[in-house]
This record gives C-alpha cells, structure tokens and sequence, in this order.
C-alpha cells in the first residue's frame, strides 16, 4: 500500500499532500471511497457541511475499518453557520455526521458573510474566535479559511490569536494565484488547491495531452503530480474507483524544469468555481 508524503503545518501536524475530495456536485460514492481508503492508501479527506455527504462519509469510512487515529479529516464551516454560537454548533454537528470525536482540520468555507447591519469583517472575526476555542479545546487539531485572499488573511491577522493553519483556494493549471502562495508561505499558512483537475477541463488540453504522452502517464497525473511538485496539498475528486487508483500513481515521476515552466504558462485566470475576487474586506459592508 502507497504511503503518501505529508506536508508539515505551522502547529507540527502533518497532512497527507494528496486527499481525496468529496461533493454533492457529481454525486457520493461510497464504494469509491472505500476502495481509496482500502487500496490506494488514502488517508487525507475533504469534505464540507455544503457538501450534503457527512454522513454518507462516516459509513464509509467505517466500513473501510481504517483506525481514526490514521486518518485525516478535513471539514467546512457554512457562512450561513458564521457567529460564535452557531458556528460551536456546526462543528459538533459536522463531527457527529461524521462519527467522529474531532476534526483534524475545519476551515471558514467562504470569506463573505452577508449579515445584515454588521460587516464581513466582524463577523469573520467573531467566527474564527470560535474556531480558536475549539482548537484549544482539541475539538479541531488545525484551523484554517477557504477562498481567502492576501486582503482577507491581511484583516483577519488584525484580530486573532492564531494564524490559520491552512487556505484552501482554487489552485490548477488554468488558476494560478501565486501572489497568494508566496504570501500563505510567509505567514506561515499551508496553501491547499482545489480542483486540481480544473473539474476536467484541464484533461483535454492539447500542451497537458502531449505532457502525458511524453511521460506516458493520463493528463490527470500530469496535473496532479504538477500540483504536488509546487508542494501544494491537492485534492483531486472522483467516484470512480479506478480513476482514484490513477490520480494516486504520481510519485514515481518527475516533471523537467521545462514542462513545469509549460504548465506555468497555462494560467489564464480562469476560475472553475467561485472567484472571492469581489468579496468585501475591511469593513467595507
Ligand atoms: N473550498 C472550496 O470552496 C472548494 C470548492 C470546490 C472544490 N473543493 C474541494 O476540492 C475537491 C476537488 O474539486 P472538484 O471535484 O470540484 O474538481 P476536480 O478534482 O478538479 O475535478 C473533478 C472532476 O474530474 C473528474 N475526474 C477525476 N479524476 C479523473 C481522471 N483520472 N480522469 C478523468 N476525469 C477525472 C471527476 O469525475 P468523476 O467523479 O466522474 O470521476 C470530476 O468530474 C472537491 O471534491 C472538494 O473536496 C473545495
């Protein structure tokens, strides 16, 4: 069985660089999941409250009979959930969809807020006083956002006591927000991607084709190993069991300098999912 390589948080914990990610969108498979717990070795997941699969997770996760204390387990905080009280409560909620005592990682899914007579900033502020409580209680191991852009950790640093652990983004061939890697890795923050595979668009580019050729391996490794060779966590979705065993075969390769730089040259500013571009900062709303 493949054991992955971690990558080190600020706190000294270490999540495994390749996990597995989950959604509604495309559906849940709870064989697929299994099967990456069984066979492939995966041991880092992701999931989210958004994602309607908590639940489904948990059944799978024991029917896979890996030991808890192996696994990690990322998941996400609603903005609709922000606020001390409410996001206390989330949290429990999430673990117990889970069945699972703690979290290993818990992240603000989203940067805006939307409540009404108060700004983003408060709220954002308010709400990861709550995630710091529970990370000192042991509910969550590490703590960290999604979507947060240099404005958004700049305002946050202002009012809290932990630096987050980790920024989850959009990150993939096509989306390549580099300013904020340098700047995540100067605060110390892990930069997480998601959507490694740009949800598939990537797969049939002519340049990431050819790539695949040359190293005789899918465009899906190509993207991943990419991914993983910049030292970003990545993770990949699919619920199909042999494409999970595939995106898990890139560590017996290497991409050259120049077909890094190739793909580095792919950015076109494209977002795939949501772009927090717009969303307000410094007490803006
Ligand atoms: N924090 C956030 O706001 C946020 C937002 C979006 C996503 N995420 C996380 O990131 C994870 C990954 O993102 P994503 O699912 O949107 O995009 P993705 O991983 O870039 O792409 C997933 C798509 O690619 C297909 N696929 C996977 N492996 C393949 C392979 N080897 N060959 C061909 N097609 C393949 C999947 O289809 P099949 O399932 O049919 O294989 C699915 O349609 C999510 O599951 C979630 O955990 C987080």
């Amino acid at each position: 069985m493949q054991h992955f390589p971690d990558v080190k948080l600020s706190n000294g914990l270490k999540i495994p660089i390749l996990g597995l990610g989950t959604s509604y969108h495309g559906g849940y498979s709870h064989n697929a999941v299994v099967y990456a717990l069984q066979e492939c070795g995966i041991r880092h997941i992701d999931t989210a409250k958004r994602y309607g699969c908590e639940e489904a997770l948990s059944k799978s996760i024991a029917e896979s009979r890996v030991p808890r204390d192996d696994l990690w387990i990322t998941s996400k905080l609603w903005p609709g959930d922000y606020g001390y009280q409410s996001t206390m409560e989330a949290c429990r909620a999430s673990c117990a969809r889970l069945g699972v005592e703690y979290l290993d990682l818990y992240l603000m899914h989203w940067p805006d807020c939307n409540f009404l007579g108060r700004s983003n900033r408060d709220v954002r502020a308010e709400t990861w006083r709550a995630l710091e409580e529970m990370y000192d209680e042991g509910l969550c191991r590490s703590i960290g956002v999604s979507n947060f852009l240099i404005r958004h950790l700049e305002e946050l640093k202002d009012n809290c006591g932990v630096t987050p652990q980790v920024n989850q983004v959009e990150f993939h061939p096509f989306q390549q927000p580099w300013q904020l890697v340098e700047f995540c890795r100067k605060e110390g923050i892990a930069f997480e991607g998601y959507c490694p595979l740009a949800k598939g668009q990537a797969l049939d580019h002519p340049g990431i084709v050819d790539l695949a050729q040359k190293y005789g391996c899918s465009p899906s490794q190509i993207c991943i190993r990419w991914s993983i060779q910049n030292g970003i966590i990545t993770i990949p979705k699919s619920t199909k069991a042999e494409r999970i065993f595939e995106n898990c075969q890139v560590f017996g390769f290497q991409l050259d300098d120049n077909d890094m730089a190739a793909m580095h040259a792919l950015h076109d500013g494209r977002h795939v999912s949501w772009d927090p571009t717009h969303v307000a900062f410094l007490g803006s709303r």
